[in-house]
């Protein structure tokens, strides 16, 4: 867990930087989904076999088929977007309970590591840059990843426990 001063630094112009970006690329986000899985297999190749349904598909199967990919990609967008909501009003990421227990098997069951958190983390912020050029700022960047880290981070420890 991160400390409550680092974290609480977590600002509402921060938040609104997160939640702004996103707002503007959600009504695209079949396009942008399969952006950012193409970008987390540009930096991490090794990682497409994790993916049951694209393992089953077959290599040659184009991944704009898969419905899975798409609402993997989405939940990592709204759940950082969440993220950047609570660390803006508690200093803290809370995931429910049950949903945190369920994501830590869940990857660990899909031999995720912590190292893939990173690549995702970079594919994240990529996607977001092409898609909002004219918003994208360092203080913008900051900002997504710091919602970004603390959720992983939640996930990260409770994978630990689930293996
Ligand atoms: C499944 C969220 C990072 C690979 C899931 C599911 C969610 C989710 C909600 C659906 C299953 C469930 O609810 O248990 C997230 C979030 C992430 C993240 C919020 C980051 C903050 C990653 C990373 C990888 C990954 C880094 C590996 C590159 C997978 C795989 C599945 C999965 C392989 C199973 C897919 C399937 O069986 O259809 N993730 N994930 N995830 N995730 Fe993630």
């Amino acid at each position: 867990e991160m400390p409550s001063e680092e974290a609480s630094t977590f600002s509402e112009e921060q938040e609104a930087l997160v939640l702004s970006a996103w707002d503007a690329m959600k009504g695209d986000s079949a396009a942008i989904a399969l952006k950012f899985f193409l970008r987390i297999f540009e930096i991490a190749p090794a990682a497409k076999p994790m993916f049951p349904f694209l393992r089953d598909a077959g290599e040659d199967a184009p991944l704009e088929s898969h419905p899975k990919l798409k609402a993997h990609a989405v939940t990592v967008f709204v759940m950082a977007c969440e993220s950047a909501t609570q660390l803006r009003k508690t200093g803290d990421v809370k995931v429910r309970e049950a949903t945190l227990r369920r994501l830590g098997a869940t990857h660990v069951r899909a031999g995720v590591a912590d190292a893939h958190f990173e690549v995702v983390k970079t594919a994240l912020l990529d996607t977001i840059e092409g898609a909002v050029p004219e918003m994208w700022t360092p203080e913008m960047k900051a900002a997504w990843e710091e919602a970004y880290d603390q959720l992983a981070a939640a996930i990260k420890e409770e994978m630990k426990l689930a293996a």
